[in-house]
């Protein structure tokens, strides 16, 4: 009996609208689309809808800052963003924007009936105002000294140096990093969603079996720690959607963000005539899969099932998390030209080298993944040029030479063939479960067995001895009917290369297709199929990620804790001469640099300054750099900064680097010659 056809909805978190697209978004658009594409070749209905992020205060201070209108800045964006999904062969079936009348509509109604259901309150907070900007400043736009450490320069919600999270209030000496003002508290009434009230809604929905291991940990975590209010509401001026019930206060951008997902489907939905309502109803019988990078958990697995469940709508089936992408072992860095842009990769290389390589590597799990360059490199040339193309080139020219295109009549070897056909079983359930990497593995396993199978049989000898040439074509059909198999199976995956395998076999390649054999079947000439990676390509593409740096590319500010950190204007701050005179600055030698186990963001550095006793500093530059380059190293350190007392140990000084922090940071190196101990003047 056929399987019922599975209704489903799938999408991937919806990116901002205040940047570029760079390879870490990639990830997660190349994962969802596979697994939308395998759901579509099996004969599901799968439909893949996205959308822009196109509300809060980074967008709005970014359209400031170019001197454009919001609506200005996210209309550009959004061509920018389609144009380098569909270049990666992203297969939306809608792209949308959460600045949208559907999604005002829809933001409206999951508001007012969660308010008619009692879920939401009012209370009036405090929080930190730019008196010369008017308007009050989230919590990524106050920079202050943590209240904790004492650690100068950090952002209004948790501190770099020492891990603590505060309240901005809390800031030592705080500053406005929109315009350097020294902010006020100021009091203003805001909205609040009632998450509380959904605990137990929420525990059941984590016990469903569907959500990963590590996010139903994840979750129990939160619990343990108390679900707490949601702040819902900002003030204006806020680029979103006015609350319909409270003129001058605005949906906080992750309120209506998630709504996009709904808005964007509504949209494709009443343009190709689908039930909207069969996919968001309360007890609707599709399935609705979010994938989303693991930064973005807690407003998918809390705040987003909470608010449909509040409004009377469906919850996701699933959502699924991905980890984050380094480059070459570390967080991407502009200085290393590791933070590459979708279109600077798309100027250089093949965006099925890409696709590959992230299935390669992706597993259902959360952990992160690294593009290693020599290593994409060298899999990308193996695997699918030296492994599966390789097969096809070396049977073509045979059939079209020899046999005029035409196809053997008998299939030389039909235990082979039919290992390659039972593998659909292992293959699928891979491609089901989100484990690319095994069913990778597995076709590649296969191309391996292809391969021993021509080398053994040796056409091009074959083809040299009389009264073979019913061999030859055999053995380079039989080559053939194998490749067919693996394009078939790669096709989620790279679906440039299928086509041009469906065009060169004169086929086209449904999951049924697996059980079909072009026996007697006419194929067209062969022509390349794909080319190895040009290493001078990738070179090329680091360099010009090097150079757009100082051209455009505005990184992503978000409205959320984790996100890369933005440059921000130097703030002048007049010190006396005779404050400055306090510091002995001295030239160190870093004799070792390790990682501090339970750090994020710490390197320990042991400091040779010329006295007996090494010194030991906690630097927070791990995301610049790897411990063991830096040994050897000379740099420049506060020595007489009075020691403190951190979690990991006793922080004897500061070492100084520059740049805005993050990846981007450089510790201070003198000019040769200096040696520890120097005096700095
Ligand atoms: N706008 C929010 C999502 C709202 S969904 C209702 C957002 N946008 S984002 O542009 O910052 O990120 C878009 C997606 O890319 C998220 O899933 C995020 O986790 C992912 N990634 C961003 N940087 C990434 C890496 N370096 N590596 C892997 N994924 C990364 O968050
Ligand atoms: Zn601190």
């Amino acid at each position: 009996m056929a399987k019922p056809v599975r209704k489903i909805l799938v999408t991937n978190a919806l990116p901002y609208a205040n940047g570029p697209i760079h390879l870490g978004h990639m990830l997660g658009y190349i994962q969802a689309d596979i697994w939308v594409r395998y759901q579509r070749l099996i004969g599901n209905e799968c439909h893949f809808v996205c959308a822009d992020d196109a509300h809060g205060t980074p967008i709005m201070l970014k359209a400031r800052e170019l001197g454009i209108s919001p609506e200005q800045l996210i209309d550009e964006m959004s061509k920018a963003h389609q144009a380098d999904f569909s270049d990666f062969g992203v297969s939306f079936d809608n792209y949308h924007s959460t600045h949208s009348e559907e999604n005002r509509v829809l933001a409206n109604l999951i508001y007012t009936r969660l308010r008619d259901n009692g879920y939401i309150t009012t209370r009036v907070i405090e929080q930190l105002y730019d008196p010369e900007r008017g308007m009050f400043l989230p919590d990524r736009f106050v920079k202050g000294t943590c209240p904790e450490c004492k650690a100068v320069d950090q952002y209004g919600d948790n501190c770099d140096s020492c891990g603590a999270t505060y309240s901005p209030i809390d800031l030592i000496d705080p500053r406005s990093a929109v315009s350097g003002a020294v902010p006020e508290v100021r009091e203003s009434e805001h909205y609040f969603f009632d998450l509380p009230a959904f605990g137990d809604m929420l525990k059941e929905w984590t016990r469903s079996g569907s959500l990963q291991p590590e996010m139903a940990n994840k979750l129990n975590e939160w619990f343990d720690a108390g679900l707490q209010q949601w702040d819902i509401s900002r003030d204006a001026p806020y680029f979103g959607f006015e609350i319909p019930d409270a003129p001058g206060k605005y949906f906080y951008v992750w309120l209506d963000a998630p709504i996009g997902y709904m808005s964007s489907f509504q949209n494709y939905a009443e343009r190709v005539g689908l039930n909207f309502d069969e996919f968001w109803q309360e007890d609707s019988g599709a399935e609705v899969y979010h994938f989303i990078g693991k930064d973005i958990i807690y407003f998918h697995s809390l705040f987003w099932p909470a608010t449909l469940k509040g409004a009377q709508f469906r919850q996701p089936t699933s959502v699924w998390a991905h980890g984050f992408i380094t480059v070459n072992g570390t967080k991407m860095s502009k200085s290393r030209g590791t933070f590459i842009m979708a279109r600077t990769y798309l100027e250089h290389l093949n965006p099925e080298y890409l696709r590959y390589y992230f299935a390669a590597k992706l597993s259902n799990r959360i952990d992160d993944l690294d593009l290693n360059l020599e290593d994409f490199t060298q899999r990308v040339n193996s695997d699918l040029v030296g492994k599966v193309v390789n097969i096809a080139s070396r049977c073509a020219g045979f059939i079209t030479k020899q046999f005029d295109g035409q196809l053997s009549a008998n299939i030389a070897e039909p235990e082979l063939l039919a290992e390659f056909q039972q593998a659909q079983t292992v293959i699928s359930q891979a491609y089901e479960a989100r484990e690319f990497s095994k069913a990778m593995r597995e076709i590649m396993r296969l191309a391996d067995r292809a391969n021993e199978y021509i080398a053994i049989k040796e056409p091009w000898k074959l083809a040299k001895q009389e009264g073979q040439a019913q061999a030859v074509q055999d053995v380079c059909s039989m080559g053939l009917h194998l490749f067919r198999l693996l394009m078939i199976y790669l096709k989620p995956v790279t679906p440039e290369l299928t086509a041009h395998a469906e065009q060169f076999l004169n086929d086209s390649f449904s999951w049924a297709s697996i059980e079909q054999v072009l026996t007697g079947h006419r194929i067209n000439k062969f022509k390349a199929l794909l080319q190895r990676v040009p290493t001078e390509s990738v070179d090329a593409m680091i360099e010009a990620s090097k150079e757009s740096l100082q051209e455009t590319a505005p990184t992503t500010v978000a409205e959320k804790p984790t996100t890369a950190k933005e440059p921000i204007e130097p703030i002048a701050n007049e010190i006396e001469f005779g404050d400055f005179a306090k510091i002995d600055m001295r030239v160190a030698l870093i004799v070792n640099a390790e990682h501090v186990e339970g750090a994020d963001k710490l390197i320990k550095l042991t400091l040779d300054i010329g006295e007996e006793k090494t010194k030991q500093v906690f630097a927070g530059i791990k995301a610049a750099y790897q411990p063991e380059s830096l040994i050897g190293q000379h740099t420049v350190m506060v020595a007489n900064l009075k020691p403190r007392k951190m979690r990991f140990g006793l922080s004897e000084g500061m070492v100084l680097a520059a740049g805005p922090g993050g990846s981007d940071l450089y510790i201070l190196n003198p000019h040769e010659g200096a040696q520890p101990g120097m005096q700095v003047k």
